[in-house]
């Protein structure tokens, strides 16, 4: 029903499969007033939208209609229409004349796509009594929307709203346990409230909490969520859909909605885009025409950007710069720069779900960029290395640094143990925004090469940096820190002397590849991988390392863009008998062993386990319950995914072992 088709980050590009056609997410639905629309939001690129049943239910006229001839002809769309259930109403007046069932089966009735149960929507900063109170209940009914379902084979989709008010453990518990109920949409509910208000970084607790807990196999929607300043964030944070009554209600009153904020017609001397709207008319023009005419066309213009926002998520997902887009849209005001700094609270969350590869570099666009996934994967991966004695900390030159490193590199102040050198023994790396540490034989393997930072740094990142390099050093027993670099850096230097010798860095083709190996798959795979007679064949033009041997069989080619190795038949069978089970493994059931040796790719259904560090576009072995060796590939998605899903492939096979 849902598929995954490009990640970036927890944003995802999908499919969403109905029997009224299927849905690109992240999508927006418009909302459709059964009564008063004017606007045929399919023209503007609505390929879903929403509307209210229980509206529809009140109102005698409309409900016979909706009866008779279904909700389609009704609202005359041809699409998936997701309903909602009165919930809102019920929120806002404090009752509603409906009982869960009654939604349910109305809904069913009038043949909506995807139909929704009467939850509660608590407010935010309610007490927790209150909170748990209506939880409760909300919980309940989507149970009963579930059974209800069960029962009577239904074939409408059903929605179960995470609540939980601003109580994150609360929203953790509801989201698992709608989780556990199966059902097909995960809408996370009564945040508009947290939105008009610009509690954006409660926003992201909120969110972030709902998803810890949410099958990453289903849509989730940000329900009320239509204002397309937001969009990029709520993507990254893993939200699908959004639906949008703002296109409309901020036309009635008179305002534009952009990626920038939202402009006052009143206030305005340019029209603010490029829409035909916006090219069509001048402010001038608004403001003179009757007011029915006027809100259709900034709800048009409205609808436009909305839509336009959309597409350019998407796109940066497949690219892989959507944070760049988060950062960028986040400074539009005060309380979204707040959030995406508050996100930096939940990397550990984001990188779970993060391509270790992608087709964009990763630019840095201010401090906010110190808290991505691509910086925290990087330390982490330090931090775990085997250290040398002693380290030598060079400044940063144009990138890939060691092809521009040569000869004596100029004069160090020595900090700890002192000695003479062993250079044998010594960790080479090049001190840089935002990855802190570079080691000289990985500098080429994304995102460190693939990365570009301002040459005037920031008070953020250098302080940063101390923290990181204080701490890093001392792992060594001795530390050379180039002179420019000590002059960059505010530490106390009052112990360092002038260190007397020679530094100069030795290229090693060799330890740049093991070096890259264990990077990649695990301390070890190096050695593991590279032994015998080892024979690196590089590109006649680049001068870059592309198949590497022993003797005259393959063991690994070495991809010009990224610097991650892919395996041969040879590697795959090194790097098994090497690196202890799970790492780096996908372990498939029985029945599927057969595919998997004729090299046929692997569906998530017939993987029973894999290794958690497993991430989209890794290079893997696929193995059998006994860790036999069946096969190699590379994986389509990261490993909490392959493991939820039961549809959709998980590994694109490169070989099997049988051929
Ligand atoms: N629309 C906006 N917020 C909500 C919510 O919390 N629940 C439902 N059902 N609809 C909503
Ligand atoms: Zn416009």
């Amino acid at each position: 029903m849902f598929e995954i088709k490009a990640k970036d980050n927890m944003g995802r590009v999908g499919v969403l499969k109905t029997k009224h056609g299927d849905v690109k997410t992240p999508a927006l639905m418009p909302v459709i007033h059964p009564r008063k629309q004017a606007i045929d939001v399919a023209k503007y690129g609505a390929d879903i939208v929403i509307t209210n049943a229980y509206l529809i239910y009140k109102d005698d006229e409309l409900k016979k209609e909706a009866v008779e001839k279904g909700l389609h002809e009704l609202i005359h769309f041809d699409g998936p229409i997701m309903t909602d259930s009165g919930s809102f109403q019920l929120s806002v007046y404090g009752d509603v004349e409906i009982t869960n069932k009654e939604v349910l089966e109305f809904q069913e009735l009038i043949q909506t796509d995807i139909g929704t149960s009467l939850d509660i929507p608590t407010a935010p900063f309610v007490d927790r009594e209150k909170a748990e109170e209506d939880l409760k209940i909300t919980i309940e009914r989507a149970k009963e929307a579930v059974a209800f379902k069960k029962e009577n084979n239904i074939e409408m989709l059903l929605n179960s709203v995470v609540q939980g008010s601003t109580f994150l453990d609360l929203r953790r518990e509801c989201a698992k346990e709608l989780s556990a109920l199966d059902a097909d949409l995960y809408p996370i509910g009564a945040v508009v409230p947290l939105m008009e208000s610009y509690h954006y970084k409660d926003l992201v607790d909120v969110v972030m909490n709902s998803m810890k807990e949410l099958s990453d196999t289903v849509p989730r929607h940000l329900m009320g969520a239509g204002h397309p300043m937001i969009f990029a964030l709520c993507v990254a944070m893993g939200c699908d859909l959004f639906d949008s009554a703002a296109y409309i209600l901020y036309a009635e009153d008179d305002r534009l909605l952009s990626t920038r904020g939202t402009f006052k017609l009143e206030n305005l001397q340019e029209m603010p885009c490029s829409c035909e709207v916006c090219t069509k008319y001048t402010p001038d023009d608004l403001r003179a025409m009757p007011k029915k005419q006027r809100r259709d066309l900034i709800a048009q213009h409205n609808l436009h950007v909305s839509f336009a926002e959309l597409r350019l998520i998407r796109q940066a997902i497949y690219d892989g710069n959507l944070m760049e887009l988060v950062e960028e849209r986040c400074r539009a005001h005060p309380a979204l720069l707040e959030a995406v700094r508050h996100l930096s609270n939940y990397s550990e969350d984001l990188e779970k779900y993060d391509p270790r590869s992608k087709k964009s570099a990763f630019f840095y666009t201010g401090p906010e960029s110190l808290g991505r996934s691509e910086v925290l994967r990087h330390i982490q991966k330090l931090r775990q290395m085997p250290k040398k004695r002693d380290l030598i900390i060079l400044p940063s030159s144009k990138k890939p640094y060691s092809k521009f490193i040569s000869g004596k590199l100029g004069d160090f102040y020595a900090y700890g143990d002192d000695h003479e050198i062993d250079f044998d023994d010594t960790d080479f790396m090049v001190l840089d925004i935002p990855f802190g540490l570079i080691p000289l034989e990985i500098d080429e393997v994304y995102p460190l090469s693939q990365s570009d930072a301002p040459k005037t740094r920031d008070v953020d990142s250098m302080e940063f940096i101390e923290d990181f390099v204080s701490e890093f050093i001392e792992y060594y027993d001795q530390v050379l820190i180039h002179k420019r670099v000590a002059g960059d850096l505010d530490m106390d230097l009052s112990e360092g002397e002038m260190y007397g010798g020679d530094v100069r860095y030795q290229k090693d083709d060799v330890k740049k590849v093991k070096a890259i190996a264990d990077y990649q798959f695990g301390i070890g795979a190096g050695e593991a991988l590279f032994k015998g007679n080892i024979n690196i064949e590089k590109s006649k033009k680049t001068g870059k390392i592309r198949h590497i041997y022993d003797g005259k069989t393959l063991i690994v080619n070495m991809r010009a863009s990224d610097s991650y190795l892919i395996l041969s038949k040879e590697g795959a069978k090194r790097l098994h008998s090497a690196m202890p089970y799970p790492q780096n493994r996908v372990v498939v059931n029985e029945d599927s062993v057969p595919f998997a040796l004729d090299g046929k790719s692997v569906f998530c259904k017939f993987v029973v386990e894999c290794d958690e560090n497993i991430r989209a576009k890794d290079e893997v072995l696929i193995v059998d319950e006994d860790d036999k060796l069946l096969a190699y590939g590379k994986s389509l998605l990261g490993a909490c995914e392959i493991e939820q899903f039961e549809t959709g492939q998980a590994i694109k096979t490169r070989k099997g072992m049988k051929k």
